[in-house]
């Protein structure tokens, strides 16, 4: 019950009423469902007994109906009713099911961009304490789990119990004792059933998840640390670690399937003792040829209800093994963002202007889960337009003060301003003013166009394109290439040279005019000229833009207005 709770919590709202919908839809077809099994009895008593039809009489006007019509009529009318109703039972079928497929669809696109969205807007540090294997594996594996698995079991099991019951009356109209028989020794055995594996469903669902993580984890980190693999030999190593994942995995798919048939041979055996032992108690009390046709509706209702036992039971064999499907996707979904950025993108922002100076008043920041301090006690100014180095050992939180600068963390203690506003609470504006060259680049596997416009294909400028490809000394390069700036980079830029990546990232940020423009050793796997020309082209843009450069080289901070150093979790003047 819990699990139908949050399977509906997770389900986007506009869905929950097309569950419903399929629900009684699907009740239809049951109806029709048990009308032509129904229609067994009277058809095999015409043809058994013509006037044994009398009992009939009890539940409507029976006689008048049937009054003028011949043995014969009766009968190809009884059987075309039988056509008519199975005729209407597939038609409502294939409707139904063109009605699920789509909701199974919509249900599927929607979540998978609610999630995707979800985690877009989580905030920086969220994704560097969350493996991507995870949040991959929930966005393109559970996700389809949940609809395949979970969704469509829900919309049938109901329906499957409805069904059962149904039949169930029918069988206990007919013979109420040894219906109940039956029934209780099949519950009772599939309780023992069940106990028997409950425990090992629990542990596979998890274990199940936890593989499928692990499996991806490993193929991604295999194949972009291929160079470091092929140079160190490590490539075997590898394989047979994703390969134990995999076995592990897929054993537990296989036990899976061991069981799964279980319940429906050891039902079968059942049935056929039962069906003896009833024949057995029918032939022995009444004269046979008369209780011929309630035996017939009884095995047509009882073997019938053996499949949809079956069903259920191996339904609910799936829903126990999906339970931690369903645990992490209503974790997932109704998790509180951390950032309030996307509700700062439904409300109008106040415009945010940077006139003046971006100031650190007591700032410090601890990682969350680490204890020690990276940087405290900062209390800095830096006037708009001017031109700011950073040098420092490595380690000593030069990054770490950039992504605080930048609003990607969080100050754990104190604030930053810009003018009189803290970046933190209108950080969607403070982004906008900014253009940062991280140390790690990162492209797109596409053109080096799409690099440097990065999702702004329809409406780019040209002007400010060239521009900045000047600045970032991108014009030879690009001239001398057949294909010019519609070039591939391939996967992370593994096409190009570690210095033709990071003057594409330079051209972004250029790209941007930025406001802020922030260096972070972003010319370091440049040759000094190209690093020189860069840099004083760079510098031309004093005035127009406020600068921060991180560097390891002294010489690039000549020039700086300011300059700063990073040293004992404290920046300061130098
Ligand atoms: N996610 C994290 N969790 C915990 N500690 C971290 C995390 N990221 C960085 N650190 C630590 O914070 C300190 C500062 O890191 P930072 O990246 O700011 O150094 P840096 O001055 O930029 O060094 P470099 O010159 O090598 O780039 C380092 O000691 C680093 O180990
Ligand atoms: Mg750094």
């Amino acid at each position: 019950m819990e699990i139908l709770k949050k399977t509906f919590q997770i389900l986007p709202k506009e869905f929950r009423f097309s569950l419903i919908l399929i629900f009684f839809s699907s009740l239809l077809v049951v109806v029709l469902e048990i009308f032509s099994i129904a229609l067994i009895l009277p058809l095999v008593t015409v043809l058994v007994n013509p006037s044994g039809l009398g009992f009939l009489n009890k539940y409507f006007d029976f006689e008048k109906l049937i009054s003028g019509l011949s043995q014969n009529e009766i009968i190809i009318y009884g059987i075309s009713l039988f056509l008519i109703i199975i005729f209407c039972k597939i038609i409502a079928l294939i409707l139904l099911n063109i009605y699920k497929t789509n909701f199974y669809f919509h249900v599927k696109v929607k979540m998978t961009k609610i999630l995707f969205n979800k985690y877009l807007n989580e905030s920086y540090l969220f994704h560097i304490y969350n493996n991507t294997s995870v949040l991959i594996t929930n966005i393109h594996g559970e996700i389809g789990l949940f609809v395949k698995k979970i969704l469509n079991i829900f919309a049938e099991i109901f329906l499957d119990v409805i069904l059962f019951f149904l039949l169930l009356a029918i069988l206990l109209n007919i013979r109420l004792f040894e219906t109940l028989l039956a029934i209780s020794l099949f519950i009772i055995f599939l309780l023992f059933y069940y106990f028997l594996i409950k425990k090992r469903l629990d542990f596979w669902g998890k274990e199940r998840q936890k593989k499928d993580r692990l499996r991806l984890k490993h193929t991604q980190q295999s194949l972009t640390g291929i160079k470091d693999l092929k140079i160190y030999l490590k490539e075997k190593f590898f394989e047979k670690i994703l390969i134990n994942i995999v076995e592990k995995r897929e054993n537990i798919a296989k036990k899976v399937a061991y069981i799964a048939p279980l319940p429906r041979y050891l039902l079968e055996v059942g049935t056929a003792a039962l069906i003896l032992i009833f024949a057995i108690f029918f032939t022995r009390t009444e004269n046979f040829s008369q209780s011929l046709p309630e035996f017939a509706l009884y095995f047509a209702s009882f073997l019938r209800m053996l499949p949809i036992f079956v069903k259920l039971f191996n339904n609910f064999q799936t829903i126990k093994l999906g339970v931690p499907i369903v645990e992490t996707l209503h974790t997932e979904f109704t998790r509180k963002s951390d950032v309030g950025e996307k509700e700062q993108k439904n409300i109008k922002t106040n415009q945010m202007n940077f006139t003046k100076s971006i100031k650190f008043q007591n700032v410090g920041f601890r990682y969350p889960n680490k204890d020690a301090t990276i940087l405290k006690n900062i209390d800095l100014e830096f006037n708009q337009g001017k031109i700011i180095g950073i040098v420092g050992s490595t380690g000593s939180g030069k990054t770490t003060f950039l992504n605080l600068l930048t609003g990607l963390i969080q100050p754990t203690e104190g604030k930053i301003f810009c003018d009189l506003i803290d970046i933190n609470q209108q950080s969607l504006e403070w982004k906008k003013k900014i253009s940062y060259v991280t140390q790690k680049t990162f492209l797109i596997d596409d053109t080096i166009k799409n690099n440097i416009i990065f999702g702004e294909a329809e409406q780019f400028n040209s002007a400010k394109l060239d521009n900045s490809l000047k600045l970032s000394n991108l014009e030879k390069f690009i001239g001398d290439l057949p294909k010019g700036i519609e070039t591939i980079v391939g996967e992370s830029g593994t096409q190009l040279s570690g210095g033709q990546i990071q003057r594409i990232s330079i051209a972004r940020a250029l790209y941007n005019s930025p406001e802020i423009l922030i260096f972070d050793e972003a010319t370091n796997s440049l040759d000094e000229k190209t690093e020189k020309s860069i840099i004083s082209e760079i510098f031309n843009l004093k005035g127009k833009c406020t600068i921060f450069l991180v560097t390891h080289n002294k010489n690039l901070t000549v020039n700086c207005d300011e300059k700063y150093s990073v040293e004992n979790k404290n920046i300061i003047k130098i």
